[in-house]
């Protein structure tokens, strides 16, 4: 039985523009994806912090910290990641109705499943940043050891090397962080924010 059947949606009083208005920033989610290493988490991090120092309203949802709570009940399977992105995709999508400009730092493989999730958020409310880094450069830096461990056979289904990740097709931004420090992949998202004018 479907989980709509008796349901009714409620609109509120307050709406998203009206949140917006008063933060005085426009809201959206910025959809990091790249292979495991790549730098997602370094690089939210850092743009999170810079965005809270110019006082925009932000949250950051990391896969390491939502699949111990929302998602601990996934692996990663491609029918469990389809399942972690799209919940994410639906809390992202909460999130920037809150007027949040949203961090969301998973591997998503999948681009049907980011596809999902753009889907779901209004137009221009999804900036795909596409965390450029090669496997090779990945597993070299192997912050968390799980490369070597994948190499070993003590993890199946790793991406990257036995598990796909498909590459953003047609990405808002492209940070390479084989090439850029750390402060000029920050600056490149904070002067995109800029200048498509979701915050001043
Ligand atoms: S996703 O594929 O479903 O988007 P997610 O971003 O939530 O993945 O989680 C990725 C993190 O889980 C990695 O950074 C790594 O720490 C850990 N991990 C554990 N097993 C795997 C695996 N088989 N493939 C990729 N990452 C894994």
């Amino acid at each position: 039985m479907s989980g709509l059947t008796n349901i009714v949606w409620h609109e509120s009083n307050v709406t998203k523009k009206d949140r917006q208005e008063k933060n005085n920033h426009r809201s959206a989610a910025l959809w990091f994806t790249g292979l495991s290493g790549s730098g997602k988490s370094t690089v939210s991090v850092a743009l999170e912090k810079r965005l809270h120092e110019l006082g925009i309203h932000t949250y950051r949802l990391d896969g390491d910290n939502v699949r111990h709570g929302l998602n601990k009940n996934l692996g990663f399977s491609p029918e469990d990641r389809k399942e972690n992105i799209r919940r994410i995709g639906e809390v992202t999508n909460l999130m920037v109705d809150a007027g949040l400009v949203t961090l969301t730092a998973f591997i998503s493989p999948y681009r049907e499943d980011r596809d999902g999730a753009r889907a779901l958020l209004g137009e221009n409310e999804f900036i795909e940043v596409y965390v450029k880094c090669s496997v090779e450069a990945c597993e070299a830096r192997d912050p968390k050891g799980l490369y070597k461990k994948a190499r070993a056979g003590e993890i199946k289904g790793f991406t990257g090397i036995d598990a796909p990740y498909e590459e953003p097709s047609n990405p808002e931004v492209i940070v390479d962080t084989e090439k850029q420090s750390l402060e000029e992949s920050v600056q490149v998202l904070v002067t995109y924010l800029r200048e498509k004018g979701y915050i001043v």
